[in-house]
This record gives C-alpha cells, structure tokens and sequence, in this order.
C-alpha cells in the first residue's frame, strides 16, 4: 500500500515521525513535503497529496498541520476525496468502515506521536464496510457533483 503524505511547517515532524513508523511497518510512502519548520502555507502541500490520492497514484493519505484542520479542509474541495480529522483511534476506525476516508488529517499541536501511530495503524487497518453505506457515499459523490462539476477520478 502507497501512502501519501504531506504537512506544513506545523504537522512537519508529526509527518516525519509517521513516515518513520510506516516504512518500519512495510508500507510505501510519497512525501510531498513541507521539508522543515520553516513557516509555509498548509493548501500548497495537503493539495499535492489529496491530488495524489485522487489520480490513484497513492492508495490512501496522510496530511499534518497544527490541528489537522487546515489541511482537511483543503483535501475535502479535491473531487473524490473523503478526508477526516481524527484525534482517537475509534474515529479513525468508523471513518474507513462507514466513511470509506481515503485521507487521515492530524494535528502535530493537538495528540502525542505515540498517540498518532496508533491512530494512522487504526485507519490503515480498518476496512470500508460497504452495504448501506455506499448509499450514503453516493449521496457524497452527488453533493460533489453539483457543486465541483464532474468528477474525475472513481474513487
Ligand atoms: C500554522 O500556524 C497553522 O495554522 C496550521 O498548521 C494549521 O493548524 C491550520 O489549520
């Protein structure tokens, strides 16, 4: 599995440490920066990553910034995207099996790294549910549809 990750100067060693713990568990992972602390603006990096996510050439992705916020909120506008920002690993759960969240958003300034590891193992692990949820996911997709234009990835 293909991860894509992303942060601001905010999220950076929250991404850093979650790079860390992925590859030591066999996963793949594309970094589209930020690349230090220093001060940068969270839409230009949450926007490479949910992109990527979007086209399929990542599986799923993981974005930092101070809350998790910012950044969730700029990966939602990416058509085919379901970003959730989640601080407890039972959120991080439901929002694969009933969200089908194809993108993870976490706030370096707001949970411990150990605390984060958990979280992004929860919501790899997890699996969308399907059955009544799709409806409802449809019901998304349609949302997306009226106000974004036609939407270009299956996903
Ligand atoms: C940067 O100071 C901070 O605003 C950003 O990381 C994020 O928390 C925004 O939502």
């Amino acid at each position: 599995m293909k991860i894509a990750l992303a942060s601001d100067h905010g999220g950076f060693l929250l991404k850093e440490k979650i790079k860390e713990y992925l590859l030591e568990n066999g996963y793949r992972c594309e970094d589209f920066g930020t690349g230090s602390e220093e001060s940068v603006d969270y839409p230009d990096f949450a926007l490479s990553a949910a992109e990527a996510v979007a086209k399929g050439d990542c599986d799923l992705g993981i974005i930092c910034c101070g809350t998790g916020i910012g950044v969730g909120i700029v990966a939602n506008k990416v058509p085919g995207i379901r970003a959730a920002n989640c601080h407890d690993t039972f959120s991080a759960r439901m929002s694969r099996e009933h969200n089908n969240a194809n993108i993870l958003t976490l706030g370096q300034r707001v949970i411990g790294f150990g605390l984060a590891c958990h979280i992004v193992q929860e919501f790899l692990q997890a699996k969308y549910s399907g059955g009544r949820h799709d409806r409802r996911l449809a019901k998304i997709t349609e949302i997306e549809e009226k106000y974004c234009g036609r939407k270009e990835s299956g996903r």
